[in-house]
């Protein structure tokens, strides 16, 4: 999987060659676009009731349907496709410093590192949200079921959990920059279209991955394909990225007047 970094350069040299793959499957990108969605209504409107336990529900599936998945999924979803020993994702980062980090077929080390914190935190704080709601106001899959004295240590450590993620998705972001620049890709639109850009030289388990034909260089949908993604890949991951802010803002607020509809649960 790993090699050598002067190999790397060389093989980036090389880019236009190296094969493209499909790494992301529909139900990674379905679902992180989901996660991504569904965190930042639940964030950005979290004093929104019954609307931030809805958001909240929709997190606490979307997370253990990914954990399931990659327990027993396939190719790069897996988690042994991204699992590190601390002195190899210590190399990486000592790698990616000097600007030479070696190429991995799904998530780096540094990226798989924030990705278990991620799920992890997910996981957690979205449970602590059901626990709060009974506590609180009797209502969700626990309803009368948490004693509502917890209230006084749940809601605190709730918010503050909550806060602590909100700052790991800002570092996520800055880290999808970070590494569309030191690989030359722009990985937000690979987690759009599943396609990364995969050096010769990568070990790739058999069946792990599913090469994709390269369409018809010259067609204008190609050209600026290839302009976000090879030319310019971290000005087109800050484009990107800001469209996909700008989008998710609009629909959230489109969300809030139906807030006043749902009935809680
Ligand atoms: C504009 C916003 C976002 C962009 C462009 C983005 C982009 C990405 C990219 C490129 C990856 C793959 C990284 C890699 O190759 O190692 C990724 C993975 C991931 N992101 Fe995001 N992300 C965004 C927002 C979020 C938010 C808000 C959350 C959660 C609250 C989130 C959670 C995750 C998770 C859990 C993964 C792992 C995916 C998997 O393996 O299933 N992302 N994201
Ligand atoms: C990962 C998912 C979640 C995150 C990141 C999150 C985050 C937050 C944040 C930041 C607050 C605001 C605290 C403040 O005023 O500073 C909050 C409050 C609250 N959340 Fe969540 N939440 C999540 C999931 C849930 C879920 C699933 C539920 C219930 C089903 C829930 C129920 C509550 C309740 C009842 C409060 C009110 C606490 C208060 O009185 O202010 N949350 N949450």
């Amino acid at each position: 999987m790993a090699f050598p970094p002067r190999m790397l350069e060389n093989t980036e040299r090389r880019k236009r060659r190296d094969l493209e793959m499909r790494v992301w499957d529909p139900a990674i990108r379905i679902g992180h676009w989901l996660l991504a969605f569904a965190f930042a209504t639940l964030y950005l409107k979290y004093k929104k009731f019954p609307l931030h336990p809805y958001a909240g529900y929709l997190v606490f599936s979307v997370t253990t349907l990914r954990i399931v998945y990659g327990l027993f999924g396939p190719g790069a979803a897996r988690f042994s496709s991204f699992r590190f020993s601390p002195r190899e994702m210590l190399r990486y980062m000592k790698n990616a410093w000097h600007g030479h980090a070696e190429y991995h077929f799904s998530h780096n080390p540094m990226g798989a590192a924030m990705v278990y914190a991620l799920l992890g935190m997910l996981l957690i704080n979205s449970f602590l949200g059901l626990l709060t709601y009974s506590a609180q106001q009797m209502l969700g899959p626990f309803g009368t079921l948490i004693p509502d004295v917890w209230e006084n240590w749940l809601v605190p450590l709730h918010s503050f959990l909550g806060h602590l993620t909100a700052c790991l998705v800002l570092a996520h972001l800055a880290g999808v920059i970070w590494a569309s620049r030191l690989h030359r890709e722009n990985y937000a639109l690979a987690m759009l279209s599943g396609i990364r850009r995969i050096p010769r030289a990568v070990v790739i388990p058999a069946g792990a991955l599913r090469l994709v034909r390269r369409p018809q260089t010259g067609t204008t949908r190609q050209k600026i394909r290839d302009w976000l993604n090879y030319r310019h890949p971290v000005l087109g991951c800050v484009i990107l990225m800001s469209i996909i802010i700008a989008s998710a803002q609009q629909l959230i607020g489109l969300l809030v007047p139906l807030n006043r509809l749902l009935h809680a649960y």
